[in-house]
């Protein structure tokens, strides 16, 4: 790992992860305006990986983020949030977290694709007139089951990527897809996920068990458009309210 800080390389161009060492392992971040999936099995703290981006470049730079959930309430994410060290008020004030799983719980099983699409851009466009966001997220794409349901998923999927970059906010999409092709999965034919074709870039989160008992969180940058970026998993250490990185001890 490089000893230089995070924050020397391509500040201006990049958002900052703050997880501290992998910045160094993505060029100094992702690249602004990129759409990016955060994917991993439930549980290994993609959300909380997001909400930190928004969190520590809200405290760090005056971003502002935007935080829309299809998965738990808001009240769920700000308490979960506050138990992992991110209460200061400042930051907090930068961010927005909007809960449409309510609204998606009520009309959701009956609905069309095209309205899902069409309330999700609403629903931003209407948040992006009271304020200017640099970040959002997207908790989960997988909660938009019309994308699996939809004829042309491909092509709705593709629309919705435009969208986001014409936007130009740089975008942190949350999946459950593994996006890691395993070799028996290669071999009996398994398709990677049309969204891991179309984003920008792909961080991987995983647990990995190290021996009959322990078990570690993993990171690992899979791609990242426009840049040169580390390819190894790292293990994810989350101490004190600071994510961070080490070289994994064994494998
Ligand atoms: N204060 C904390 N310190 C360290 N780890 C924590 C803390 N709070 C929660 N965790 C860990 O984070 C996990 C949940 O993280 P998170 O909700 O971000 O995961 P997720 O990948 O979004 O899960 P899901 O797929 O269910 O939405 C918990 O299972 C726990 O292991
Ligand atoms: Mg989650």
């Amino acid at each position: 790992m490089s000893s230089s800080p995070d924050s020397d390389r391509g500040a201006s161009s990049r958002v900052r992860t703050f997880v501290e060492g992998f910045d160094n392992a993505l060029g100094g971040g992702v690249p602004k305006g990129n759409v990016v999936l955060i994917s991993g099995l439930p549980g290994t703290m993609k959300s909380s990986l997001a909400y930190n981006i928004l969190f520590q470049n809200s405290a760090h730079s005056n971003s502002r983020g935007l935080y829309v959930t299809l998965e738990q309430r808001r009240d769920s994410i700000v308490s979960q949030m506050y138990s992992m060290g991110f209460a200061r008020e400042e930051p907090l004030k930068n961010i927005e977290i909007f809960d449409i799983a309510r609204i998606k719980k009520e009309v959701g099983e009956r609905t069309e694709a095209k309205f899902w699409i069409e309330y999700l851009k609403r629903v931003i466009n209407l948040k992006r007139k009271v304020s200017d966001f640099n970040t959002f997220v997207l908790d989960s794409l997988d909660a938009m089951e019309f994308l699996e349901r939809a004829e042309g998923k491909r092509s709705q999927l593709f629309r919705l990527f435009e969208w986001l970059r014409e936007w130009g906010v740089t975008t942190f999409l949350i999946t459950e897809a593994p996006s890691e092709p395993t070799i028996q999965g290669l071999m009996g034919g398994e398709k990677r996920s049309e969204a891991d074709y179309l984003a920008d870039g792909i961080i991987h989160l995983k647990m990995h068990q190290v021996n009959d008992v322990d078990v570690q969180r993993r990171i690992r940058c899979v791609k990242m458009r426009g840049t040169r970026h580390e390819t190894s998993y790292f293990a994810l250490v989350f101490e004190n309210g600071v994510f961070s990185i080490t070289r994994p001890m064994s494998m």
